[in-house]
């Protein structure tokens, strides 16, 4: 191989520094706003990639194409066997190697994955009431991710963040209580819109809790400011004035943030989506199954991201919603 590096760029100019990857897309949690209760058919695991498949075209973004930070996802992540070989694979790579995850198992894992390498963890949690918990992601398991989140940040993972998927009429009166927990915990809570990607299809617009409107919330108790320049990420953050540390908002709906971003995906079975809400994939497993070669996968990548829309259409009348939900594409 050798060579430098050639930047990924879209037909819209934005290059490509981020890569999702799903791993499983199997979980141990069955949040409503991700899965339905029973169901869900789980890919036999010969179509799912191995490691040396991950690791492959991981290393095809990072030294072809530049690819600086890599973020694993699922589904669940943690419930794939054998993770810390795979995170100290790619963090070989000398990339920024990172994980969404629910924080179930955390408790007991988080300093092995931080010896591995990682460098970053984001973990889910959506209220502090145990009742709730155990309806929105049915199972009861809200004292092992507060165990968890203690135990990333113990591991010396900095920052920890919390993600908080925010539905109305569900958990939307809990805004100021997790912000609360967030600056007590000292971790970033980041509160996400609703966004249509639901196995059950219940999302609707009068669902999403809007980022003016938790701002406002948090701000009436807690008093922030707005931190300039998001960059490319999906957060934008404020700065609690008396000290408190920072709270994010993810506004997919309200306030789109595509015309910045810089993040490509590929799913557990290695089909390679240019967003979140892509209805076409390409499938990359086919091609090295076939024996392609790293050349043959590039330009493949190359002619994919040559597809990479301005954006997503929530609430415009062309929305068309994926064929997948959010557990099957990796958040
Ligand atoms: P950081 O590197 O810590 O900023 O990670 P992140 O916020 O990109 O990752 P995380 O997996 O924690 O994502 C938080 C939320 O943002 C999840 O609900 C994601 O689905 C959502 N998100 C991530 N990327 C995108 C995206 O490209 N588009 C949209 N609409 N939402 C996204
Ligand atoms: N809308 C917004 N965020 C979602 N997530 C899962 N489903 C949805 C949805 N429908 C979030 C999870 C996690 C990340 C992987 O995606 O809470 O933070
Ligand atoms: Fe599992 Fe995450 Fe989906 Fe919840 S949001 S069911 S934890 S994949």
């Amino acid at each position: 191989m050798g060579g430098e590096a050639v930047d990924l760029v879209d037909p819209f100019g934005r290059v490509i520094r981020d890569l999702r990857i799903s791993i499983t897309d199997r979980c141990n949690f069955r949040c409503t706003y991700c899965m339905p209760s029973e169901g869900m058919q789980w890919l036999p695991r010969s179509e799912v990639l191995t490691f040396e498949e991950i690791e492959r075209l991981a290393r095809i973004f990072v030294q072809r194409f530049g690819v600086e930070g890599i973020r694993l996802t699922g589904g669940e992540p943690t419930v794939r066997a054998h993770l810390p070989a795979l995170i100290s694979r790619l963090a070989d790579l000398g990339v920024d190697v990172a994980m969404t995850t629910n924080g179930a198992t955390l408790r007991n894992t988080a300093d092995e994955y931080r010896a591995a390498g990682l460098r970053r963890i984001n973990i889910s949690l959506d209220t502090l009431d145990r009742a709730r918990f155990a309806e929105m992601t049915r199972r009861d398991e809200l004292d092992n991710v507060l165990a968890g989140i203690d135990a990333a940040v113990a591991a010396g993972f900095d920052p920890v963040k919390v993600n908080a998927v925010i539905e109305r009429g569900v958990n939307d009166h809990e805004i100021v209580d997790l912000a609360a927990f967030g600056r007590d915990r000292g971790v970033e809570v980041r509160f996400i819109e609703f966004m249509p990607l639901d196995a059950t299809g219940h999302w609707m617009n009068d669902k999403v809790v809007g980022q003016d409107e938790i701002v406002a919330a948090i701000d009436a108790v807690f008093p922030v400011e707005q931190v300039p320049a998001r960059g490319a990420a999906p957060a934008d953050r404020w700065r609690y004035l008396d000290g408190g540390g920072t709270v994010g908002v993810i506004p997919s709906v309200t306030k789109p943030f595509c015309g910045d971003c810089d993040r490509v995906r590929l799913t557990a079975e290695g089909a390679f989506r240019t967003c979140l809400f892509a209805t076409e994939e390409f499938d990359l497993r086919a091609a090295m199954r076939s024996g392609a070669s790293d050349d043959d996968l590039a330009a493949r990548i190359v002619a994919a991201v040559g597809t990479k829309w301005a954006g997503h259409r929530i609430n415009q009348v062309d929305f068309i919603r994926p064929s997948k939900s959010m557990s099957q594409i990796g958040g």
